[in-house]
């Protein structure tokens, strides 16, 4: 990935060259899911799947967008007015992270920006936060910024929640900007205080697997929001900041003073955070094939407790675990996306024909299967 291919599509596009391409990653998280927006923890890692822009300074306040993926048209917007992505494409995360910069007080204008991306969209591996980061990469370079990483991922958390409209967490932008080559982040979503644990699979025997159910889901659809205010109120009924507050041996007598429609959520959470804690116990001590049973404990709290995941997911689960992997689970918001599976590399095919032919006998879709390695987040390719 030399970013030439963006800087002569920006050329085509735009006339001169780009002052630099920017990349930043999708990402899968291993576990820690629906933690973030309860202050908790997760432990994301970057794909080698990139969204990257290049980009050029606008003296004019214009900003101007193009993507390989798009239908060839350049969107054309006024910096100054930036107010809201209804109504917008795709165009509202590139619009909505130099609105919330300019909402932050940074003195940002216009630029010229080309897309171009192999984060697959709608698997459920942040494709949005990709875009995001990498324009708030860009853009801190652009206009000489110097943010810490930490910071431009609430920029792009910002623009998704308040130009978007989708009221998602804080893990997605900080996989993308802060994952390291070789690891998994160790994030704590309330003070963002963060940790390279080293991941490799493949130095151990293993593979990790993802595989995209082809079910596409939509976070701005009001499940996810519905879920998070639920977590919310618990929180509050309980006295807490959040969730996060609730520690695991307080579960049980915190359970019995919630309305019943509360429990699951609340015993999801604050399992999930414990199950994240013993994941970086594992891998910190090198055993990384024992991640697999807390994969497992992790996707059947979000089948059964959660509920977001979907007959394809538990399909991909279930089917995996019978034809030898160590352990699965769902990956990101849910309702559809991607499932994370770890195996035996000798197994990896065997598991991945199984899962084929597991959709084939069901009627659905063929899924995709990649296998993935931890890859670098948000950087300058040139
Ligand atoms: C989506 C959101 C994240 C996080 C996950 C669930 O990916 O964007 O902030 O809440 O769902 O863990």
């Amino acid at each position: 990935m030399t970013g030439e291919a963006e800087a002569g599509a920006f050329r085509q596009v735009f006339g001169d060259p780009p002052a630099g391409v920017w990349a930043a990653p999708g990402r899968i998280n291993l576990i820690g899911e629906h933690t973030d927006y309860n202050d908790g923890f997760a432990l994301p890692m970057a794909l080698p799947h990139t969204t990257r822009v290049a980009a050029r300074r606008r003296a004019d306040g214009r900003l101007r967008l193009h993507s390989t993926r798009g239908d060839g048209r350049v969107t054309d917007l006024a910096v100054a007015d930036l107010a809201s992505g209804t109504g917008m494409d795709w165009a509202r995360y590139p619009a909505g992270v130099v609105w919330a910069l300019r909402e932050a007080g940074h003195h940002v204008g216009g630029a010229d920006l080309h897309f171009d991306s192999d984060v697959p969209a709608g698997a459920g591996l942040s494709s949005s936060a990709a875009l995001e980061c990498a324009v708030a990469l860009a853009y801190d370079e652009l206009y000489g910024l110097g943010l810490p990483g930490p910071e431009l991922a609430r920029i792009a958390q910002r623009a998704e929640n308040a130009f978007a409209g989708v009221p998602c967490g804080i893990m997605d932008q900080m996989a993308s900007v802060c994952c390291t080559e070789g690891a998994a982040l160790h994030l704590d979503s309330r003070t963002l205080a963060r940790r390279q644990v080293p991941f490799d699979p493949e130095g151990r025997g293993l593979a990790l697997l993802v595989v995209d159910t082809r079910v596409t889901h939509d976070l701005g659809d009001g499940a996810y929001a519905a879920l998070r205010a639920g977590c919310e109120q618990a929180a509050a009924l309980l006295g807490l900041t959040a969730l996060r507050d609730l520690a695991a041996h307080e579960l049980a007598s915190a359970l019995a003073e919630l309305p019943p429609e509360l429990v699951p959520l609340v015993r999801h959470v604050v399992t999930e955070d414990e199950r994240v804690a013993e994941a970086v116990g594992h891998l910190e001590a090198g055993r990384v094939g024992a991640l697999g049973p807390v994969l497992t404990a992790g996707h059947a709290s979000l089948r059964d407790d959660y509920r977001v995941s979907c007959p394809e997911a538990d399909l991909v689960v279930d089917t995996a675990l019978a034809a030898g992997a160590l352990g699965a689970r769902m990956t990101g918001g849910g309702f559809g996306g991607s499932v994370i599976v770890l195996v035996p590399a000798a197994a990896a095919d065997p598991v991945a024909a199984a899962v084929h032919a597991a959709f084939a006998a069901a009627g659905h879709r063929q899924p995709g299967v990649l296998p993935a390695a931890p890859a670098p987040g948000a950087r300058r390719i040139a």
